[in-house]
């Protein structure tokens, strides 16, 4: 079952940039974050429109005092408070992640960003330097990271039950914005826009997800990468609603990613398959409580989270919360990455920076892989669709 012992660390005073109301995402944040009393709510700039955000933050239970009108006033006045704020959240528009993070950062301020953390790799090395320097967590939200399933399936592969990893396929290959949905819905509209959404759109904004998710579960570092990425609907060029990657890794794996907004039909298909020389596995983000495991020449097997027959000293089974059997989902999975963020933030609090390296959490060189995989994309779509080299 949950590590309990998680429960007991210090509770972290929390704020969010952006997450205001009707927004995507803010909900997930405030689910995961405050689940386990590891972080409560007291700050925010929760809104682009101030009065909106003050509303809604006062409706959170948030002082009127500390909901403030915009970023800078709050991070200016929580850090000279006794009982500022220790952590911020952001969860705006990508386009406002570099700054508002830089913001934090130097306010002394620990962060949990969306991704993708940045526009470019140099904004995000930067950031890391600045965590670093101020001896700060940068975490980034992946927060399908969360679920023990995945972390079954890495044990699997450290613990070499499928052997040499051959073949890695990932995906995460919507429908929703099979249309041109964007005319009528402002959330989808910013991910179309180049300034706001960045140089990509569905390789950000989901691509990101599935391969953070294939790092995390192979630990295979990417060799060079060949992308092809288009816009069926033709007003959201230059940013792609569909696109392919080919990878190939280090150890001599090969992989693809699929990442789409126009698979009509499709719920989500995030679904990570990792071949090895003995088995395969798979995991599939809307069935997320079951793993399949395939050996070679035996049945198919399903292994059920929360069972016993899971690797009991690992990760897998510590984030349980519900016991096998009741469907666990999202907001379980957000609560395990903030839990983790709750540790490592409370660690650095300490100068335990022990904890915060032997600890899993989706940290800032999550971020910052995300990026370098999304600027050589481009540079291979761009290019006729060449082979670049994944680093310089
Ligand atoms: P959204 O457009 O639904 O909401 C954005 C919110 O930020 C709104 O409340 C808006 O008023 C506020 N905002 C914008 N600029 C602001 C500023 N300067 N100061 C304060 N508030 C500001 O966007 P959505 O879909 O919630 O996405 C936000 C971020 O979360 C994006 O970076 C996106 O990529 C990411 N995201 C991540 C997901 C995940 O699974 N980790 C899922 C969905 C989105």
């Amino acid at each position: 079952m949950f590590d309990d012992k998680v429960r007991e660390l210090p509770t972290l005073r929390w704020a969010m940039v952006g997450g205001g109301k009707g927004s995507q995402i803010g909900y997930a944040h405030r689910c995961g974050a405050t689940r386990d009393g590891l972080f409560r709510l007291v700050a925010g700039a929760f809104d682009i429109d101030p009065q909106r955000g003050r509303e809604f933050g006062v409706k959170l239970g948030v002082l009127p005092e500390r909901c403030y009108d915009n970023y800078q006033t709050m991070f200016a006045l929580e850090s000279k408070r006794d009982d500022g704020i220790n952590v911020v959240s952001i969860a705006t528009p990508n386009s406002t992640h570099y700054e508002i993070t830089k913001c934090a950062l130097l306010a002394g301020i620990h962060v949990v960003c969306e991704k993708p953390v940045t526009f470019t790799l140099k904004e995000a090395e930067e950031l890391k330097a600045i965590a670093k320097d101020h001896g700060l967590i940068l975490g980034v939200m992946y927060g399908y990271s969360g679920f023990q399933m995945v972390h079954q399936a890495r044990s699997l592969v450290q613990n070499n039950l499928l052997g040499e990893i051959r073949v890695i396929n990932m995906q995460f290959a919507h429908g929703f914005h099979s249309q041109e949905v964007e005319l009528n819905d402002p959330g989808a509209k910013w991910r179309m826009n180049p300034n706001i959404s960045g140089p990509t759109y569905v390789l950000g904004d989901i691509g990101t997800h599935a391969f953070y998710l294939g790092q995390l579960i192979t630990g295979l570092a990417v060799k060079k990468l060949c992308c092809s990425r288009q816009s069926f609907v033709k007003s959201r060029a230059p940013l792609e609603d569909n696109a392919h990657v080919m990878m190939h890794f280090e150890n001599g794996a090969v992989g693809m990613l699929w990442a789409s907004a126009v698979n009509a039909g499709s719920m989500h298909q995030q679904k990570i398959r990792v071949v090895g020389e003995k088995a395969s596995i798979e995991w599939w983000d809307e069935r997320p409580n079951q793993l399949i495991y395939e050996e070679q020449g035996k049945p198919s097997q399903v292994l059920e989270r929360g069972m016993g027959y899971l690797d009991s000293h690992d990760d897998a089974i510590s984030s349980d919360r519900i016991g096998a059997g009741h469907a666990e989902g999202f907001f379980e999975s957000w609560a395990n990455v903030y839990a983790r963020f709750a540790v490592v933030i409370n660690a650095a609090n300490a100068n335990d920076w022990q904890t915060v390296n032997a600890t899993w959490f989706p940290d800032v060189d999550a971020g910052i892989e995300g990026v370098r995989w999304l600027e050589r994309c481009v540079e291979s779509a761009d290019n006729d669709e060449k082979w670049v080299a994944y680093r310089e």
